[in-house]
């Protein structure tokens, strides 16, 4: 049976895994903000083509906190990206000695340079590359394995394969973004992909694209019957999300908003970032979660001027 069968509740939902944001200090947050997300995704940890990454590097990117706090660690997981290519062999040795309990292979990112190394997406086009490299991880990985794939790169005309190549080379849980590479952001996420999934395949599938309320997220789960949800600008636009999902509601958007922002200020001067840097920090987090309020588009505009952060939350506090 698959090792995540056994961790992972029926109904779960994941905070999605986004680079720039979903740093160490911003995955602490929420921990304590929301703890009702169920797991946690880093961002991506490249694996490098020639070398092996020292450990303490690896420690910085995914967070030393988490070694002081049992928790946090049991809910995340640990997501790299490579390509066929890479020194995947030695550096899982060093990850997976260091002691992650879940490492998640990146095969979802669209990048052209990402993809021109084939790496990301890209492995989704070529299951010779695909099925070499998962058996790579799947030696080198003590803990959990999973994938986080999109439905095919060109097209989804190899998406069936796909799956069970993934469930042939020993994958624990697969989670599903329902769009191709080239769809990149537009539409609408297809949840019928992560149907089918479920219907040929044994390892539990998590679904996520466009799950942006609780009505979504019932509605994906039954019209899939998926293990659990992932879900990633909309965790963005509702960090609070986790509260809503489990009945017990945050309160309203705005005050929700302005102490997560001010919570996030604090920590990151904790730890010494310049100012730009924590503006920039900021202004990647007024995204979404504006969108809702009367004269949000106004409010998210004005913030994004900012030139400071005295300024940034004279204009928050003012609103
Ligand atoms: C800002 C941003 C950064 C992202 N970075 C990553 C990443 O590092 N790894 C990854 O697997 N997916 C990444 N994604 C994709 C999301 O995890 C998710 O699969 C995608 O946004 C679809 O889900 P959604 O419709 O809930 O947003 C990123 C998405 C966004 C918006």
């Amino acid at each position: 049976m698959s090792k995540a069968r056994e961790l992972i509740t029926p109904g779960s939902i994941f905070f999605a895994p986004m680079e720039g944001v979903t740093n160490s200090i911003y995955r602490t947050l929420i921990q304590e903000l929301y703890p009702q997300w169920d797991f946690l995704a880093t961002d991506f940890l490249r694996i490098p083509h020639q070398g092996i990454y020292p450990e303490k590097h690896i420690l910085k990117h995914f967070g030393k906190e988490l070694f002081s706090n049992e928790e946090m660690k049991k809910k995340t997981f640990f997501q790299v990206l490579t390509s066929s290519n890479a020194n995947n062999s030695e550096n899982l040795k060093v990850i997976d000695g260091m002691g992650f309990p879940w490492i998640d292979l990146n095969l979802g990112c669209p990048s052209n340079t990402v993809c021109k190394k084939k790496g990301g997406s890209y492995l989704l086009s070529d299951l010779l590359e695909l099925k070499s490299v998962l058996e790579v991880f799947r030696k080198n990985i003590s803990g959990i394995f999973s994938v986080k794939i999109r439905v095919g790169f060109h097209d989804d005309s190899l998406f069936d394969e796909i799956i069970k190549v993934i469930e042939g080379s020993g994958v624990d849980l697969i989670i599903i973004h329902g769009r191709t590479r080239v769809q990149l952001y537009k539409g609408v996420a297809n949840w019928e992909y992560i149907k089918r999934a479920k219907e040929i395949s044994q390892l539990p599938i998590i679904g996520n694209g466009d799950i942006w309320t609780v009505k979504d997220a019932q509605s994906i789960q039954q019209s899939t019957l998926c293990d659990g949800i992932m879900l990633g600008r909309g965790a963005l636009k509702r960090p609070w999300f986790a509260r809503d999902y489990y009945g017990n509601p945050a309160p309203s958007a705005l005050d929700s908003v302005k102490q997560y922002l001010s919570l996030y200020h604090g920590r990151l001067v904790d730890k010494g970032l310049r100012e730009i840097s924590i503006l920039k920090q900021l202004k990647r987090l007024i995204r979404y979660p504006l969108d809702d309020l009367p004269r949000g588009a106004e409010l998210k505009k004005n913030l994004y001027l900012s030139q400071n952060l005295d300024s940034f939350f004279n204009i928050l506090q003012r609103y």
